[in-house]
């Protein structure tokens, strides 16, 4: 069902209320599906990949976002760079494959040739008078982060981008992501507006009944959480996580790895969260026990208790551990239809079946993702409803969702929509 905007957004974004979800048609109008594409994904920094997915010349990925089809690629210097995938004759897509090879990029349509520097290097038949300098691929803005890819559509990228890479590169640079190889990825649908998809990230109010794998290894203590709301039992084995958190978070600082909170919601332009947790269990990666999937570790890392640096973004979600980092970023396709892609990186010198087993590296975030897909499913259904009305957050394990939702509102406003 498509729920149309019966009042102009100005008054909807009005009548959001902090510490509330967000009124129905966000979740549901096509029109604000279109406004959330164009500031959130056009004007806005976001995830689309990363660059263990094309380690080698020539090699390209395409990423549908919207209207635009955006191409990362590989040079000959084997540096990344990211295109419109838009001829600049007629305007024809030129790469229809999700993933492919090429020596240079031949549009299908009257074989205009870029090289993978996004040069025009040959247009037939167009005489003398035709620049070929002027006709290059229109680039896009990119910044890769310790071999994240992010990308920006919009000509003018907000500049926080610089802090953050910063503040992530320091961060994941002992993991060596630029050198990793992809053990897995996987893409998934989930049945759901974008903003329900990254909302249930945000939260792990639902993880102990919906995650019987994960909640094996992640303690979903909230940012904020009160410890005085609990009952006597919960508040000791609150107490100790947390004299237990502290102590190693105090030891990874004092080794010089950057392990506290540092968030960026309200404020900032660009939403982004990261922060080193303690893994339960044996500590070492989020597998069923805990222990480490693969034997060889990522980059130089020696020591398999690096605990979990958590990240995310408004459209991403990364996890990444001494044995393997699983990175995850959703692009919307449809007010209720949104695509969610993993991929999980390892070694590149690690040989499965030999130093892991690739049932036992993914089995926690494939069954996670596949839980949280299926939550996503029936709050849109609820959403859709007509006895739907925004509902209260707990202000104890819904915090980051509730700063999700109001960073969202403020980019919002800030972009010109609303009051
Ligand atoms: S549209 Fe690409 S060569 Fe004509
Ligand atoms: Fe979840």
């Amino acid at each position: 069902m498509t729920l149309h905007i019966t009042a102009p957004l100005s008054d909807l974004v009005a009548s959001y209320q902090r510490g509330h979800t967000l009124p129905a048609a966000f979740y549901t109008a096509p029109e604000l599906f279109e406004t959330d594409l164009d500031v959130f994904f056009h004007r806005h920094w976001i995830m689309v990949g990363v660059t263990a997915e094309i380690p080698e010349p020539g090699d390209v990925r395409k990423v549908d976002i919207g209207r635009n089809s955006i191409l990362l690629l590989r040079d000959d210097d084997m540096q990344v760079r990211a295109f419109h995938n838009v001829c600049r004759h007629r305007g024809a897509r030129i790469v229809s494959e999700e993933q492919t090879s090429v020596g240079r990029l031949v549009c299908p349509y009257h074989q205009w040739s870029y090289d993978l520097t996004g040069e025009l290097v040959h247009a037939a038949h167009m005489g003398k008078g035709l620049d070929r300098s002027c006709h290059g691929l229109k680039p896009v803005n990119l910044k890769v982060i310790s071999g994240i890819i992010f990308i920006c559509i919009a000509d003018e990228a907000p500049a926080d981008i610089e802090e953050i890479a910063d503040i992530l590169g320091a961060r994941l640079q002992p993991f060596r992501l630029d050198e990793a190889r992809v053990a897995h990825a996987k893409t998934i649908v989930e049945p759901g507006n974008w903003k329900l998809s990254v909302d249930n990230n945000r939260e792990c109010y639902h993880c102990e009944g919906s995650h019987p794998e994960l909640i094996n290894t992640f303690v979903g203590l909230d940012i904020g959480f009160d410890p005085d709301e609990l009952g006597d039992e919960e508040k000791a084995e609150y107490a100790e996580h947390c004299r237990i958190a502290a102590a190693q978070v105090a030891e990874w600082e004092a080794q010089g790895f950057a392990s506290r909170a540092v968030e960026f919601y309200e404020g900032h332009e660009t939403m982004m969260r990261t922060e080193r947790f303690v893994i339960a269990g044996a500590g070492e990666s989020h597998t069923l026990d805990g222990k480490a999937a693969c034997r060889k570790l990522l980059g130089g890392l020696t020591d398999p208790r690096f605990g979990d640096m958590h990240l995310h973004t408004h459209n991403s979600w990364s996890h990444f551990f001494a044995d393997h980092a699983v990175i995850s970023w959703i692009i919307p396709l449809a007010p209720d239809q949104t695509e969610l892609r993993t991929v999980w990186l390892v070694n590149k010198d690690a040989r499965e079946g030999e130093d892991y087993d690739l049932d036992r590296l993914t089995e926690v975030w494939i069954a996670t993702n596949q839980q949280d897909a299926d939550l996503v499913t029936i709050a849109q259904q609820g959403v859709s409803s007509v006895a739907y009305q925004p509902g209260p957050l707990s202000q104890f394990c819904e915090t980051a969702v509730d700063r999700n939702i109001a960073w969202y509102v403020e980019r919002l406003r800030k972009h010109g929509f609303g009051e």
